[in-house]
């Protein structure tokens, strides 16, 4: 796999703080040996959107474990007027890639997408539990969850005779990492004919405005809208 690379592609966001509960020492340490000795709790962050409260549960050891900037600015656009005439998810078959935490996914599930969420496997029990207690009651379509590594058997796994999406979500996944190369061949290999890229990122480092232009020279790119630093792009294929 390639690798992430180690460093926090925001500087200004800190992970939440860890709270380390030690349990009542209510008994000899021997009858308890059974029990954990620490507890981590992580702090739930709460965001409004769409007239929801979503509860967004967050890990701390891993990229997708944090909501990052471009969530943040693709939920709130997709809850405009403009955004939502912009990209009308309503009945359409949608994937994100690198989903996270889930926030994307739950405001698409929310606006009746045909959601499927993707991210690497150690990321999915928390995605699935954020877009579940958040999209219950409330889905159109009920969303999904499925691993995909960028660049790696897509064509055995999502084969695109039988995996057409309507849209294609990313948002900040284009941080300091090795990794792409795979993400754009990922984002060809399911943009077909009809479909449309919606790619949110904020821009930090050199290389990422290479990946923006090269993102540019693979498709038909336009630049919707630019909301706290965040660049929202929307992309279809080149013909
Ligand atoms: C910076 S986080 C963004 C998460 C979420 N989209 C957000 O904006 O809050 C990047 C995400 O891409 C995922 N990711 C990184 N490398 C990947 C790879 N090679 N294949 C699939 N997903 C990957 C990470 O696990 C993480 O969830």
């Amino acid at each position: 796999r390639c690798q992430k690379a180690g460093t926090s592609a925001n500087s200004s966001r800190k992970l939440p703080p860890v709270r380390k509960v030690v349990p009542a020492n209510t008994e000899p340490p021997e009858r308890r040996s059974w029990a954990p000795a620490v507890y981590y709790s992580l702090s739930k962050e709460i965001y409004y959107f769409l007239g929801h409260e979503i509860k967004i549960q967050e890990a701390i050891d891993h990229y997708g474990g944090v909501v990052w900037p471009a969530a943040l600015a693709l939920c709130r656009f997709l809850d405009t007027p403009t955004g939502r005439q912009q990209i009308n998810l309503l009945d359409q078959s949608t994937l994100e890639l690198g989903a996270g935490t889930g926030l994307v996914s739950i405001v698409a599930t929310l606006l009746g997408a045909k959601l499927t969420a993707t991210d690497l496997p150690e990321i999915l029990g928390n995605l699935r539990c954020n877009l579940n207690r958040n999209t219950r009651w409330h889905w159109r379509h009920e969303p999904q969850v499925t691993a995909l590594q960028w660049g790696y058997k897509l064509e055995e796994t999502f084969p695109r005779s039988t995996h057409y999406y309507d849209y294609v979500l990313a948002a900040d996944v284009v941080y300091h990492h090795d990794c792409l190369a795979e993400l754009l061949d990922t984002m060809l290999h399911f943009c077909q004919m009809g479909t449309t890229v919606i790619f949110a990122n904020k821009v930090r480092y050199q290389s990422d405005l290479v990946f923006i232009e090269n993102f540019q020279k693979a498709f038909n790119t336009t630049l919707l809208t630019e909301l706290d630093e965040v660049r929202i792009y929307s992309a279809t294929m080149r013909f």
